[in-house]
């Protein structure tokens, strides 16, 4: 043996050592991936997240493992979908999530305005901007004139709740004010003061103006960036300068009557759910303390979710000028959110999170876990990530006594061996759902494994669901 061959040995060695386990497929059929994009109750698209899993795909669990009046989890509800589908087929859905914007989210769709109180509430604003509109423009035209990249104009902090204090300013970062028309902005920066995120039906307005706030069409508030994201702060600056951008005409009341009533187009779920705001890590504690306190069932018997991906999306800095209006500091969330972990780190996290899980699962729980896409960077699997879904079984599931019933993969990975991603791919992002389904106890692995044959019913709105 040469040198070169006893090298090239053992870098074989150590990768076969390193390999992850070849898991079973656990044959359920990605019907998800055949439905309309926009499949599901209306209130799903109430605003854009990033990294957010379709309706359908939790529709495919939540009717195969979970019954009425069973208590369905997601301990990162991110938009709310995990939840918002199981409160729409009668069972309780019980969402987490550390990023105040997804818990917002997530609250304003299983504890939603009907459409008479949000009404009523609009109502109420237009009257309030009719009264105070002088001042407000008065005071946005201040801010226009002074974005330069150093704001001094005081404005009225964004109202958190009841208690926040109302003589709290600060200024509007230029990127902000160069969003919007200078009419926008006064009844922005006015309804933000106007509306209480502790208040159910100000927090589904609030809700529904983050989904409208940017956007490329006639239905946004600002068409600087697209919906999906923000841009880079000093990219938006500078194109705006570059471009002299200036942002149309758009009517907030209108804008958000509009969004209501999209949102309002079919009847809200049957059952009210809970949203939680916290860390994975202990949500247990806090989601047993909400359901005792309401009178509900204390143990899951579905968990769906999604856990953050390994250093793919920043939820604060792409979501600046939401958080912005929410008077949330993206720097904040991003710095709480653990999105940003290598594997090893994400792997220890995540057994944190499952082992406090376990805590609060029926003897016969199913957990359903879409581990994120695989990345290739020009050809090459980003860092760690190739086979992540079998490390997450064997270095975070196993360990705390979890059950494995198979992996599903949807038909994109299914189509697509992962030798190709080495080679015929190169230069382009390969995307892999695979999705982990793990039995909290034998009991549990069993129910996953007989129900993954499940027929499901993919008529939406179901039959008896009037519209209202
Ligand atoms: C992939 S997203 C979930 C998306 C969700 N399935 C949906 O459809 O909208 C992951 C979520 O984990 C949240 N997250 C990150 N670190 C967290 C932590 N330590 N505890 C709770 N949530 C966390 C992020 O805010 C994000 O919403």
């Amino acid at each position: 043996m040469t040198i070169d061959t006893r090298v090239a040995a053992a870098a074989q060695l150590a990768l076969d050592l390193d390999a992850p386990p070849v898991l079973p497929i656990l044959s359920i059929a990605p019907e998800w991936k055949d439905q309309a994009r926009l499949w599901g109750p209306a209130l799903h698209p109430m605003c854009s997240y990033l990294a957010s899993f379709p309706a359908a795909l939790a529709h495919a669990f939540v009717g195969r493992y979970s019954r009425r009046g069973d208590v369905v989890l997601d301990p990162f509800s991110g938009r709310g979908t995990t939840v918002l589908q199981a409160c729409a087929e009668g069972r309780i859905g019980v969402g987490n999530d550390l990023n105040p914007l997804a818990h917002l989210l997530t609250a304003s769709k299983v504890e939603p305005a009907t459409p008479a109180e949000a009404a009523t509430r609009l109502a109420a604003l237009r009257i309030g901007w009719a009264a105070s509109s002088a001042e407000w423009l008065t005071l946005a035209a201040a801010v226009l004139a002074d974005s330069g990249d150093a704001p001094t104009i005081p404005v009225p902090a964004a109202r958190q709740g009841a208690t926040t204090p109302t003589e709290r300013v600060e200024t509007v970062p230029p990127e902000v004010a160069v969003a919007f028309h200078p009419r926008t902005l006064a009844q922005l920066l006015y309804v933000r003061t106007a509306l209480r995120r502790d208040d159910r039906v100000d927090r589904f307005l609030a809700a529904a103006i983050t989904g409208i706030l940017h956007g490329k069409s006639a239905s946004y508030l600002s068409e600087l960036m697209p919906n999906t994201f923000s841009m880079a702060p000093r990219y938006v600056r500078d194109f705006a300068a570059r471009t002299a951008f200036a942002s149309p005409d758009r009517d907030v009341f209108g804008g958000l009557e509009k969004k209501l009533a999209r949102l309002h187009r079919e009847a809200l779920p049957r059952t009210p759910g809970i949203a939680l705001l916290g860390d994975a890590r202990d949500s247990a504690g806090r989601t047993r303390l909400a359901l005792r306190e309401r009178g509900l069932p204390e143990r899951a018997r579905l968990v769906v979710t999604s856990p953050p991906y390994l250093r793919v999306v920043k939820y604060g800095y792409y979501n600046w000028l939401r958080t912005w209006f929410l008077g949330e500091d993206a720097r904040a969330i991003d710095a709480a959110l653990d999105d940003a972990h290598h594997r090893e780190p994400y792997l220890v996290f995540l057994r944190e999170v499952l082992a406090d899980l376990r805590t609060i699962l029926a003897d016969d729980a199913v957990v359903v876990l879409v581990i994120g896409d695989v990345e290739t960077d020009r050809g090459r699997p980003l860092k760690g990530a190739v086979g992540l879904a079998e490390r997450v079984w064997e270095r975070a599931a196993e360990p705390e006594g979890y059950r494995l019933a198979g992996v599903a993969l949807d038909d994109v990975a299914a189509g697509r061996k992962m030798t190709k991603l080495w080679g015929t791919e190169a230069g382009q992002a390969t995307k892999t759902d695979r999705i982990l389904v793990l039995g909290a106890t034998e009991a549990g692995r069993r129910r996953a494994l007989a129900g993954a044959g499940t027929p499901i019913d993919w008529d939406w709105p179901p039959k008896g669901l009037r519209s209202i």
